[in-house]
């Protein structure tokens, strides 16, 4: 079903989620503050620049909300977005706030879902689908459906957690990796490499549960009863994070991170990531 879609936040997440959801057929308007923004992300994705909200929204059958991850920000565009179209569909990339809190105020919550794209949004495949409280199961199978006939791989969940799934097993496992560094058991390169040689070609093909099943459940008994209680359990960003953030040493944007970084590093990570990919699609 083509679909008519404003894309709100023209930056580096709704500038790819343009060029997905056009690429795949359906109309597509785009919204930004930065009316500059709104249309390089136009041009690149083949879609409408739009310089005020409601002629984006106006008429849409969905709205994806792509703006900075402020919730005041986010509450507010969404209350003008409630204000311009009365049927859409909202739809929010947010990576961290939860859809009860985002739908606190709306005249609907149940409007309101989550389609949280993954940087870059079109060489990812993956997309989560979080409902809210009041979210209602055929909201969740249309982005489910619109996402799926963009050539995505959504993955719905049940109910909404904090940092849903993705991010939360990245954050397992970047503690973790700080906490070998803070032990003096291994450096970050080093840390990097047997992820790249050893975990990450792995879960290209196969998570964890899978992984557990070629392995056997009994070893795996042994091992997360022998590891569990000798991981790291900090409850806050580790000093060696908190410390370079603070010291401006931000990672690629600032030239310096836990290494140096040259500053076209996340323009080169997205084309070897494409290449990636495309390998994994084809022995898959
Ligand atoms: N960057 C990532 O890796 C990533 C991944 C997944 C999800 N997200 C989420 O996607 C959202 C956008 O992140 P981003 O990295 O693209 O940010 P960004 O700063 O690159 O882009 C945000 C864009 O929104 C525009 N904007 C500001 N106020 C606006 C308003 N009121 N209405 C419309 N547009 C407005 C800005 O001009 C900017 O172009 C955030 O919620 C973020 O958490 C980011």
């Amino acid at each position: 079903m083509q679909e008519t879609i404003a894309v709100l936040g023209a930056g580096i997440m709704g500038a790819g989620i343009a060029r997905v959801l056009a690429r795949a057929g359906h109309e597509v308007r785009v919204f930004d503050v930065r009316p500059e923004a709104a249309t390089a992300a136009a041009e690149s994705a083949g879609a409408s620049a739009h310089v005020q909200l409601e002629s984006a929204v106006a008429g849409a059958t969905i709205v994806l909300e792509a703006a900075p991850e402020r919730l005041e920000l986010k509450r507010d565009l969404i209350a003008q977005v409630e204000a311009a179209n009365a049927g859409a569909i909202i739809a929010s990339n947010t990576s961290s706030i939860a859809p009860d809190a985002l739908a606190e105020g709306m005249r609907d919550p149940a409007r309101l879902v989550i389609a949280h794209f993954f940087n870059p949004a079109d060489t990812v495949p993956l997309v989560e689908v979080v409902p809210g409280p009041a979210t209602p199961q055929a909201t969740v199978d249309r982005m489910v459906a619109l996402l799926e006939g963009c050539g995505k791989t959504a993955v719905p969940l049940a109910q909404q957690v904090e940092g849903f799934i993705a991010n939360r097993l990245q954050a397992a496992l970047y503690r973790e990796a700080m906490h070998l560094v803070e032990l003096g058991v291994a450096t970050p390169e080093q840390i990097d490499e047997a992820v790249t040689a050893g975990l990450g070609p792995r879960w290209a093909l196969a998570g964890p549960f899978e992984i557990m099943d070629l392995g056997g459940l009994d070893v795996w008994t042994s091992v997360t009863d022998g590891l569990f209680p000798t991981l790291g359990d900090a409850s806050a960003a580790p000093a060696m994070l908190r410390d370079r953030a603070a010291r401006g040493e931000l990672g690629a944007k600032s030239g310096q991170g836990f290494l140096p970084r040259d500053a076209d590093a996340g323009a080169a990570f997205a084309r070897r990531l494409a290449a990636l990919l495309e390998a994994r699609d084809s022995i898959n």
